[in-house]
């Protein structure tokens, strides 16, 4: 069975092809950083327009790169929620419509399903049951992976997810947008234990997450140094610090409290080399991963969610063309 997945949640317009005999056939990727970048966020009505400057044309260039035609194409997975409605719609307008004229199902994807499944792509990957630490700019999320489709929820954050604390605190230190990345390698010039941050909600139990005082944390901080690069460096390092050191602690809890020896890290953040090398030090746990420019938004995550959910015949919601921006 051959998929064309499609994503168009937020800024990056992605399309794939997933066969489930031979793997990934071709995937593109067209992101919007630059058109946002100037006004420092996602602007939901440019991201909606792009997407439709964009998705027609990825798709020919999958179809094309994989020297395939849309005949050979079986079903089309698209993401309907969660994200931001007006982009979402694009995706769903226009994967609904090539199902249609192909007379082939159309599958609704979960966007966070689509990172949460993201590292089974990869030679190396997990069985089943395993945590799942997703961290993008939306969501914070600890799941209880029992197979595909049956998923527990065990710990969210009460406020912002990582990735967007990541981003304030890289705008509120002057960088650029989406500044996570742009942060992690300012952390790298960082002197380490110079500042102390707190590790949020690890003194009680539980496995939800805090991290909006973090950013308050290093905005004082910054306030009340010289505001040298040296201290951007070492603030930017300490935030860093706390986040992985918090993100570590609560993985550890959500194995022991599952018996699961296996931890899958995936969404944007999962990047973050810091935080790799910790997870990847915790004894007698495997950690995995999505290959790096699968970390963020990305068709081929679509295509496959779309592939394997088909194939175990999880249940797909009645067709309906909405989309569910607030999709728990
Ligand atoms: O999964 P993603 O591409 O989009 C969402 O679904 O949100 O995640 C994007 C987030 C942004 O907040 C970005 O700053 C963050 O992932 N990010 C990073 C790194 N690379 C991307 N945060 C920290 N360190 C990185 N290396
Ligand atoms: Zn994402």
């Amino acid at each position: 069975m051959r998929v064309l997945g499609i994503e168009s949640s937020c800024d990056e317009t992605g399309v794939a092809l997933y066969d489930t005999e031979q793997g990934l056939l071709a995937h593109a990727l067209f992101s919007q950083i630059d058109l946002h970048a100037e006004y420092g966020g996602v602007v939901p009505e440019l991201a909606s327009r792009d997407h439709i400057r964009k998705t027609l044309p990825l798709i020919d260039e999958v179809l094309n790169s994989a020297g395939l035609t849309t005949q050979d194409i079986d079903a089309v997975a698209y993401t309907a929620g969660p994200g931001l409605a007006g982009a979402l719609l694009v995706g769903a307008a226009i994967g609904r419509s090539v199902a249609w004229a192909l007379d082939k199902p159309a599958l609704a994807i979960n966007h966070m399903e689509g990172h949460l499944l993201s590292p089974l792509l990869e030679d190396r990957s997990p069985a089943f049951p395993f945590v799942s630490l997703l961290v993008s700019g939306g969501h914070t999320l600890l799941v209880d992976v029992k197979a595909v489709g049956d998923y527990e929820l065990l710990g969210e954050s009460v406020d912002d997810a990582v990735g967007e604390a990541f981003d304030k605190t890289a705008k509120l230190l002057g960088m650029d947008y989406p500044g996570g990345p742009y942060l992690a390698a300012k952390a790298e010039e960082g002197t380490a234990d110079r500042f102390e941050f707190p590790r949020p909600m690890t003194n009680r139990p539980g496995l939800d997450f805090s991290f909006s005082g973090l950013k308050t944390f290093a905005m004082n901080t910054w306030l009340d140094s010289d505001k040298t690069e040296q201290d951007k460096a070492d603030i930017a390092l300490a935030f860093q610090t706390a986040v992985v050191e918090t993100l570590a602690i609560k993985c550890r809890r959500a194995l022991k409290q599952t018996g699961h020896k296996r931890l899958v890290v995936a969404g944007g953040v999962s990047a973050n080399k810091a935080l790799r090398t910790k997870l990847d030090a915790m004894p007698g746990v495997d950690v995995f991963y999505p290959r790096q420019q699968f970390c963020s938004d990305n068709g081929a995550m679509i295509a496959f969610a779309g592939a394997i959910r088909q194939q175990a015949m999880v249940k797909q919601d009645a067709p309906s063309f909405s989309v569910r921006p607030r999709w728990p």
